[in-house]
């Protein structure tokens, strides 16, 4: 990592009394007041250019399991001291959507003294131009050690009925399509939204209970976001809302036991964070949430990079073929179990034929890796089951020539990506977790998708709580003693760690592309995940289907994907990720050789990134420029109204002379009814440049643009 490019530190301390203390963000436009109420509740509030964007708020914590009468630590408390001070640097992420990122704050940190008790509580705000961070902060002290949390008590006070974008807050999926409704509406469509959810391992706590990151809008014109950073050794915060007077109140995940978190002085919560604006584009350009998180931790970086990759996986997906090698229940007891006499279903996807299938197409368009999924013993009965000893993450089924596919891939310039489902079985995987690195190691796997589909062992643990995310991060760390990149699925959220972990590459913990194939996702999904699920880190969507008829591939699959393929182009811009797969299988991508072409030739690690376009559930519009190079991609992600989108090229080096080739859609595209209709058009253009592109209901456009020194004639030009 390099060192930050310029730093500024200064500090004041004062000490006071129980008045005020307020705080702006560099610009000004952010204004933070604080101050405890007279029974000594902390008092916090937001305002951005005047307009509330947190009313005040109170904060503090409810105690589990502390002796009588001391259980509180929201109340009874006097200001101590306070100190305030900037900072601002500028730093360079290992990957990301622009080369250096600006991380400048005005920060003022506020010492309560709990007068019964004794007890000392700093709360660090943090006010960027972009929003702000929070977060409690406990000294080590003698009348504070050990702790554990009944519930965090911290308010976000709402000025009025917003519309928000929202998913409702279960404990053990996110993989839900988002809703769009005031909060008042949310209480009576939450519950439909939870039956129609697959998942069967749903725990949601309350009616009117949502996960963040939660985007809302005000009658203003207000965008605000609210989620958490740098979530470490805590629990996943949710917010409970009261909907007569819109006050949301944190509720963290619980453990097998109901309480929210284990503690020990010194130690600090993860940081609370409200980004805003006038402007949604200003949501998406947002790097609060990294910039919250620590500096990267880790000394060699130089084996990180972006990947491009396919898998033998939406074939499993669609129902085409199995994970497993057989149909049998086998009640495996790994190490006894004699596959090669099992009965094979002959429908295993991770055959070595197929496999190798997938290498070739995958060197032949210029990928990096191929994921296979399916590849290891134990799919019979991995779901559903609550089976402890469940895979072991080394033993191939017998028709998945291990070494012979490795040493193939190799010679062809492929790298082998690795798939650990762990079933939610995490004890398991945390058995075996070493053996399996060291195996991935010793058979040139450089990067791991892994899985928690299914109950969590230890029973009664929940997917988002203290002890599993504990689990993600030591899995990421673990792996980074071995040079691995980890993409985990079905993990908690992410909050900015990548920052800190780089080799954290990716997360899903959203509902991904695999749902068009259970039913379909909503046609404005992508254009709310940009504002909700990214703001915590990269995406694993896993875009780039072709064929929207799930029936061509399983007739008994009668889902659809509810996009157009131009739509399906633009999420290579607009939903940023390090790790970007084209998920489709060889098969159809060969019947659109054209429309592939954007694939093959998009980035996936960028220079800068330009936010064209945005409004949450309607479209999103983005153009970035490709690290260390002069190409340019962009992407406009269009929701359910057809609509056409301007794009100024204006972010072009002024004097040069570029190809732009728009792979859009046609008048008559429409993800319900033409969704394979699509046009490539090339223009010559420049930086006076304005595109004016039609975008089909659940549709979109994307567009390379490369600097070119060859005969123009015969181009259109643009205006
Ligand atoms: C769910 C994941 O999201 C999906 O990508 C994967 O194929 C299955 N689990 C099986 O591990
Ligand atoms: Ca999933």
């Amino acid at each position: 990592m390099k060192k930050p490019i310029l730093i500024i530190v200064f500090l004041t301390l004062w000490i006071g009394f129980s008045t005020a203390r307020e705080l702006r963000s560099p610009d000004g436009n952010l204004f933070l007041k604080f101050t405890v109420e007279s029974d000594g509740t902390p008092i916090y509030s937001l305002k951005y250019k005047d307009m509330t964007v947190i009313a005040p708020s109170s904060m503090g914590f409810e105690l589990a399991k502390t002796e009588a009468g001391l259980s509180s630590l929201h109340n009874g408390f006097s200001i101590v001291s306070h100190s305030i001070g900037s900072f601002d640097e500028t730093w360079e992420p290992v990957w990301g959507e622009e080369k250096q990122i600006r991380n400048r704050y005005n920060e003022m940190t506020v010492t309560l003294r709990q007068e019964e008790t004794g007890r000392i509580m700093d709360i660090k705000f943090r006010l960027f131009d972009d929003g702000l961070g929070f977060r409690y902060e406990f000294p080590e002290q003698p009348g504070l050690v050990y702790f554990v949390i009944g519930e965090e008590l911290t308010r976000f006070a709402m000025a009025g009925d917003h519309t928000a974008f929202w998913i409702p807050g279960d404990y053990d999926t996110q993989e839900y399509d988002y809703t769009t409704s005031r909060l008042s509406e949310i209480r009576h469509l939450s519950e439909a939204e939870i039956t129609k959810q697959p998942h069967a391992s749903q725990t949601p706590f309350s009616p009117t209970g949502v996960q963040t990151a939660l985007q809302m809008k005000t009658e203003d014109g207000l965008y605000i976001n609210i989620h958490e950073a740098a979530l470490v050794n805590y629990s996943c915060m949710y917010l409970d809302l009261d909907d007569e007077n819109f006050v949301f109140t944190s509720h963290l995940v619980p453990d097998a036991q109901g309480y929210k978190g284990y503690m020990q002085t010194p130690c600090t919560t993860p940081w609370r964070t409200v980004i805003v604006s006038d402007d949604a584009r200003d949501i998406l350009a947002s790097r609060l949430t990294l910039n919250l998180n620590e500096p990267c931790k880790l000394e060699d970086t130089s084996w990180i990079r972006p990947i491009k990759y396919m898998g033998v996986w939406w074939e499993m997906i669609t129902g085409m073929s199995t994970w497993s090698y057989t149909d049998d229940f086998l009640s495996v007891q790994l190490g006894h179990t004699d596959y090669l006499s099992a009965r094979p279903n002959g429908r295993h996807g991770a055959n070595t034929d197929n496999v190798i299938k997938y290498i070739d197409f995958a060197a032949d368009n210029g990928f990096d890796a191929v994921l296979v999924e399916g590849w290891n013993i134990g799919w019979e009965d991995w779901s559903g089951h609550s089976k402890d000893y469940v895979f072991d993450f080394i033993t191939p089924y017998p028709d998945f020539d291990l070494e012979l596919i490795r040493d193939y891939a190799a010679s062809k310039g492929i790298e082998m990506m690795m798939h650990h489902e762990t079933s939610s079985s995490v004890r398991n995987y945390e058995r075996h977790l070493d053996k399996a690195y060291r195996f991935m190691a010793d058979n040139g796997y450089r990067s791991v998708k892994s899985g928690y589909v299914g109950d969590i062992i230890p029973r009664g643990e929940h997917h988002y709580g203290q002890w599993m995310v504990n689990h993600y991060l030591h899995a990421v760390e673990k792996a980074a003693g071995y040079k691995i990149m980890v993409n985990a699925h079905e993990a908690v959220r992410p909050t900015g760690l990548c920052r800190t972990y780089p080799n954290l590459i990716g997360n899903e913990s959203a509902r991904g592309t695999e749902f068009q194939a259970f039913g379909g996702n909503k046609p404005n999904h992508t254009t709310v995940l940009p504002f909700t699920r990214l703001i915590g880190g990269p995406m694993d969507y896993t875009p780039g289907i072709f064929e929207m008829d799930i029936s061509r591939y399983n007739p008994d699959n009668h889902s659809r994907s509810n996009t157009t393929i131009a739509n399906q182009l633009s999420l290579y811009v607009t939903m940023y990720s390090p790790l970007q797969m084209a998920a489709d299988i060889p098969e159809t991508y060969a019947r659109f050789p054209d429309a592939f072409r954007f694939i093959r030739d998009v980035a996936v690690d960028w220079e800068e990134s330009r936010y064209i376009e945005a409004e949450p559930g309607q479209y999103v519009t983005i153009a970035r420029k490709e690290k260390d190079g002069e190409r340019w991609f962009a992407g406009s992600t269009n929701g359910a109204e057809g609509r056409t989108s301007v794009m100024p090229l204006d972010y072009l080096e002024p004097g040069i002379t570029y190809l732009a080739t728009v792979y859009s859609d046609t008048p008559e595209s429409d993800y319900r009814t033409n969704p394979q209709a699509y046009i490539i058009k090339e223009y010559i253009v420049n930086e006076k440049s304005v595109l004016e592109q039609y975008c089909a209901p659940g549709g979109g456009y994307a567009v390379s643009i490369i600097p070119y020194n060859g005969n123009t004639k015969g181009y259109k030009k643009l205006k």
